[in-house]
């Protein structure tokens, strides 16, 4: 398998330097994994993932996500919209838009035919359960089916990687399980990267890797890679 992120040397500092977000972050990522990112509050994990969809640039390194250079492509408007599905912790629903009307929202940059959009937002809905509430106003619906829509949304444009901050973040546990349940199974069934920024260690856990942030710098990104380094302190 290839990889679909490569970083190596990544720094982010906000607030003229004063804020070091990113200290130094060298990172891969597996076409087809499902990674979490845990760490504390203020550690870095949503510049890393801001930083992966290419919402923000990086001061210093380099960073290539799914065969783009982001920091030499001028072209990442098509990048966000055709290669990354982004899922925040509010939704960010349009409440006037039907549910359904809200999954098509990504396709209006593709090249599809209306009912072509309209097919592909009903079998998103399907998967996450939710095909029977199509027509209804988001307002209509309870938290957790908002954010399993927010989750049918993200899939719109068949990305190569799902990028998902603290996704069940608002909701209870039961709800949270069932929505991570849901995000794997899309994982699985359309052959997504998954990465999924999370506090919680039940989801974290099932993750095929758990990469840990602390202070801008990673802790320990769940395989060897940081062996070396810890070899040459001591
Ligand atoms: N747009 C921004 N402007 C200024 N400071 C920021 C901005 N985004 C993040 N930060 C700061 O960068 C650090 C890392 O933040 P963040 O990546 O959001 O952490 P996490 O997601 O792990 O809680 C924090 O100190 C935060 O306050
Ligand atoms: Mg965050």
């Amino acid at each position: 398998m290839s990889n679909i992120v490569e970083i190596n040397g990544l720094y982010k500092s906000y607030e003229n330097g004063n804020i070091k977000a990113l200290n130094g972050i060298d990172l891969t990522i597996k076409e087809g994994e499902f990674v979490s990112i845990i760490g504390p509050s203020g550690s870095g994990k949503s510049t890393l993932l801001n930083m992966l969809g290419a919402l923000d640039l990086p001061d210093k390194g380099s960073i290539k996500v799914a065969g783009y250079d982001l920091l030499s492509n001028k072209k990442l408007n098509e990048f966000r919209s055709q290669k990354i599905g982004f899922v925040f912790q509010l939704h960010n629903l349009i409440p006037n838009l039907s549910v359904v009307e809200n999954i098509e929202i990504p396709m209006f940059t593709s090249k599809m035919s209306n009912s072509e959009m309209r097919s592909r937002a009903l079998e998103l809905l399907d998967i996450v359960d939710l095909k029977d509430k199509a027509s209804l106003k988001p307002s209509k619906l309870s938290g957790g089916e908002r954010q399993r829509v927010a989750i049918a949304r993200s899939l719109a444009n068949n990305p190569s990687i799902i990028l998902a901050d603290e996704p069940t973040g608002s909701l209870d546990s039961k709800t949270s399980t069932k929505i991570l349940k849901q995000l794997i199974d899309l994982h699985k069934h359309e052959h997504v990267t998954l990465i999924v920024v999370t506090h919680d260690m039940d989801v974290a856990k099932l993750a095929d890797r758990t990469i840990e942030v602390l202070d801008g710098k990673l802790v320990n990104a769940g395989d060897d890679s940081l062996l070396e380094d810890k070899i040459n302190v001591e």
